[in-house]
Parts: structure tokens; C-alpha cells; sequence
């Protein structure tokens, strides 16, 4: 895990299986099948890695040979949060590593401004509950605030949020720190800058059309 000295909040997984996979769905003639297969195993690794710091307790259980205080995922259930639509091609990989998690959905789309709209949020009980909030682009930043934001403004703390995107751009990420220096942003890579029409460079073009095979 690397972290870029612009930006306090921001971890890149820098991991060479989850590169090689991310160099692969950036090619545009990578199908779309193969395109949310990898992302979904890219999701799988790197939510490997974001998971890495959650709380344990124990649990007493009989082994064979002893009773033996054994450790488990402390709290209630995580939850998992896609960022219709594209995050749901990511939240595929984490409930596979997950598989217990809620998943809760928050709809938005950005208007002709680039502002996100939001249409949908639908969440699990938030008490206690650790969030990881998915997205495979944060290009301007708007939509990922967006989302820290309808989380915060219902009682979740930042220590309880992780956002989890596959690129990002500068623009973006410093938009988010901005807004929320207190929730880490995990990212498969921090591209060069956003285009006149806020789609990230190098990137891989609308993620949402190449995970669904949509125009
Ligand atoms: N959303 C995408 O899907 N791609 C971009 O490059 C920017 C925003």
C-alpha cells in the first residue's frame, strides 16, 4: 500500500496482481465479460487489503483437542455500499470475500454540470455498523462526497466509512479530501488528471457502459 504525499486520506494498492488486472480493463478491447471479471477479482484483492486494520475479538469454541479462545471479526456485520450503478460491479467482488455483509445502495448521477443528483439510498441499520462505500471512479469527486455525505448526515462516523474506488483522479481525490479528510480513500491507482468532459486520463472510459455493455 503506497501513499501519495499530496494527500493525507488516500491509499493506493499498489499490488502487482490488482496493476496487472487494472492494465488489462484499461485496454478498450477488453470484452465486457472480461472486464467486470477482473474488476471483480480486483475488488476481491483490494478488499483483502482495506480489511486488514478491522477490529477482532475473541470467541470461545471447542476445538477437537480444547476449548480454545479463538479470534473473529468484532461488531455487527460490515456492510457494503455501492454507488449505483457502477459500484455494484465492485460490490460483486467484496460480498465474495464478505459474504455475510448488507449491502446498502446509494443512487446518484451527475447532471450536465457534473453535480451529483441523488435518486435512490436505501441502507442497512447504521448503528455500530462499519461501511465500505464502493465506486470504481472518482473522477471530479462530487458523487463520492455525495456519498460520505448521506452516510454522515444519518449518524455514521468517518471512522466507520472506507470508500473504495479502482482509479482516481487528482482533481477528484483533492475534492474529497476536502470534504472529508477524516474517511480513507483506497484506490487501484491515482491517474494523471480529468478531460474537458470529466472523464479521467489515462482511465478507462465510462465504467458503468463497460461493466454493463451499455453506450
Ligand atoms: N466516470 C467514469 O465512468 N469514467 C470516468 O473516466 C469518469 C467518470
Amino acid at each position: 500500500m503506497k501513499q501519495d504525499p499530496r494527500f493525507k486520506n488516500l491509499f493506493i494498492l499498489d499490488h502487482p496482481l490488482i496493476q496487472h488486472k487494472l492494465s488489462h480493463m484499461r485496454d478498450k478491447r477488453t470484452s465486457t465479460r472480461t472486464f467486470r471479471d477482473l474488476l471483480r477479482e480486483i475488488t476481491l484483492l483490494m478488499g483483502y487489503e482495506i480489511t486488514r486494520d478491522l477490529p477482532l475479538t475473541t470467541e470461545t469454541i471447542e476445538t477437537p483437542l480444547v476449548t480454545y479462545e479463538a479470534p473473529v471479526i468484532a461488531g455487527k456485520k460490515l456492510a457494503v455500499v455501492p454507488v449505483l450503478r457502477a459500484g455494484v460491479g465492485m460490490s460483486d467482488g467484496l460480498l465474495e470475500l464478505i459474504p455475510s455483509a448488507r449491502v446498502g445502495h446509494i443512487g446518484v448521477y451527475r447532471d450536465q454540470n457534473h453535480q451529483p443528483v441523488e435518486y435512490l439510498v436505501r441502507l442497512p441499520d447504521l448503528q455500530d455498523r462499519i461501511m465500505i462505500l464502493c465506486d470504481p471512479m472518482v473522477a471530479t469527486g462530487n458523487s463520492a462526497v455525495y456519498a460520505v455525505d448521506a452516510l454522515k448526515k444519518r449518524g455514521v462516523p468517518a471512522s466507520h466509512i472506507m470508500f473504495v474506488a479502482l482509479v482516481a483522479a487528482p482533481e477528484g481525490v483533492q475534492v474529497f479530501a476536502d470534504a472529508h479528510p477524516d474517511v480513507k480513500l483506497y484506490v487501484a491507482s491515482l491517474d494523471s488528471h480529468l478531460d474537458e468532459d470529466a472523464y479521467i486520463v489515462p482511465g478507462l472510459g465510462d465504467a458503468g457502459d463497460r461493466i454493463f455493455g451499455t453506450k
